[in-house]
């Protein structure tokens, strides 16, 4: 008969030969091996924040998306060949700013310049994101570090892993739950939609025909439909033009994106949804009234979109250069 003792110690012996995948990460893993890593990405963040001040939203978009493709892997840092069409030429992903990317390079050779062949770039990104959202406002949360690059890139895989503004809530709540997020994480997540812009082909069907008795979708404030039709008049002309996400407060990482969606100020057809269904006006009422539940809310929702499907050890590699395999 095996004492509990022993039993302890044949389990403990278990784990420390299996360590999971989870338990590698850490906050320190760079402590050691390029003791200038946090310090590096923060010069590199904040001057590239002050000098374009759209990087902040571009880079959380981008790491965003990255993650639910592959996991935070850098799949959407690769470019495309000729053999291969990668993630970023996807057509949900093609309005994702060039500045995104653009720190991204930056702050790899920076890193490369110190620490050659140490420092991933999905670990760059995770890092990155979590400075800007804090430096425009928003919340600190830890980022643990040791994700792997990924060895796929594929532009065929992102449809169906992103949400689109077009789809009902039904799929987006099934889209983040068949990832294990929960609905109050789904809204609190989508608070992201405080800072940045949207293109007028993202909402124009709200604006122009939207139904045969309205013009317009009577579930905008009619004055921020009549601006918004205004700005947009010439969008297939100028297909860059752009709306704010939150026209109250467009560059701020703060709660005033669930006050909007409560006064019909919602840009995307999905923003104004989430204050409509009854599974996500409690949370869009809950984080209007609230700001610090807000940002714990999605400084945890984060921390586990950060950690989504990370790769460690062998399944992936430190690449060289942020947008080539090392293969390649
Ligand atoms: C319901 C789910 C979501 C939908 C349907 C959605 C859709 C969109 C769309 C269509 C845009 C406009 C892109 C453009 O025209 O350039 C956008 C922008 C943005 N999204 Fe989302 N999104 C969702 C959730 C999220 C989440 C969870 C995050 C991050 C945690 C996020 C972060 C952003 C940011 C920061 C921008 C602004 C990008 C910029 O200014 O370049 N979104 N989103
Ligand atoms: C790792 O470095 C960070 C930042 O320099 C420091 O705050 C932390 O205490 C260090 N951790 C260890 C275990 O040395
Ligand atoms: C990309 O994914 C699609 C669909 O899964 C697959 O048919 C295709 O072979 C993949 N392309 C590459 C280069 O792996
Ligand atoms: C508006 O939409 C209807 C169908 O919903 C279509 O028949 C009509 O041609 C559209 N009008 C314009 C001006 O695009
Ligand atoms: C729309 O485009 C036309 C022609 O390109 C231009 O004359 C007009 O000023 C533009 N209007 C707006 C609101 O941008
Ligand atoms: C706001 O939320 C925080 C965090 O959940 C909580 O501690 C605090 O009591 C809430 N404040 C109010 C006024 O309900």
């Amino acid at each position: 008969m095996a004492s509990p003792g022993h039993n302890l110690l044949i389990l403990l012996l278990f784990f420390m030969s299996f360590p999971c995948s989870k338990s590698r990460l850490s906050v320190d893993y760079y402590n050691k091996t390029c003791p200038q890593f946090a310090s590096i990405i923060e010069q590199i963040v904040s001057d590239k924040q002050i000098a374009s001040p759209t990087t902040a939203a571009g880079v959380l978009r981008l790491f965003f998306h990255d993650c639910m493709v592959e996991g935070c892997d850098g799949s959407l840092l690769i470019t495309s060949t000729s053999f291969n069409k990668a993630e970023r030429d996807a057509d949900i992903d093609q309005s994702i700013p060039g500045d995104a990317y653009d720190l991204v390079t930056r702050a790899k050779t920076a890193l490369e310049l110190q620490c050659p062949g140490i420092v991933s770039c999905a670990d760059i990104l995770a890092t990155a994101a979590r400075n800007l959202v804090t430096m425009v406002g928003g919340p600190y949360y830890h980022v643990r570090l040791g994700r792997k690059d990924g060895l796929v890139s594929n532009a065929s895989l992102v449809q169906g892993n992103i949400a689109q503004p077009t789809m009902p809530l039904s799929d987006i709540i099934s889209l983040f739950y068949s990832k294990g997020f929960s609905v109050q994480e789904m809204v609190a997540l989508v608070g992201a939609h405080t800072i940045g812009f949207s293109h007028c082909k993202e909402f124009s069907n709200r604006l122009f025909n939207f139904s045969k008795t309205s013009e317009t979708d009577p579930a905008y404030n009619p004055k921020y439909a009549e601006g918004l039709r205004k700005l947009c008049a010439n969008y297939t002309k100028d297909p860059t033009m752009s709306a704010y996400n939150d026209v109250m407060t467009p560059g701020k990482f703060d709660n005033m994106y669930y006050k909007n969606l409560q006064r019909g100020l919602g840009l995307l057809s999905t923003d104004q949804a989430l204050s409509v269904d009854r599974r996500t006006k409690p949370f869009v009422d809950l984080y209007a009234a609230n700001e610090t539940a807000f940002f714990e809310a999605f400084a945890h929702g984060m921390e586990k979109v950060s950690i989504y499907k990370i790769k460690t050890g062998k399944k992936g590699e430190v690449r060289h250069r942020c947008d080539q395999f090392n293969a390649a």
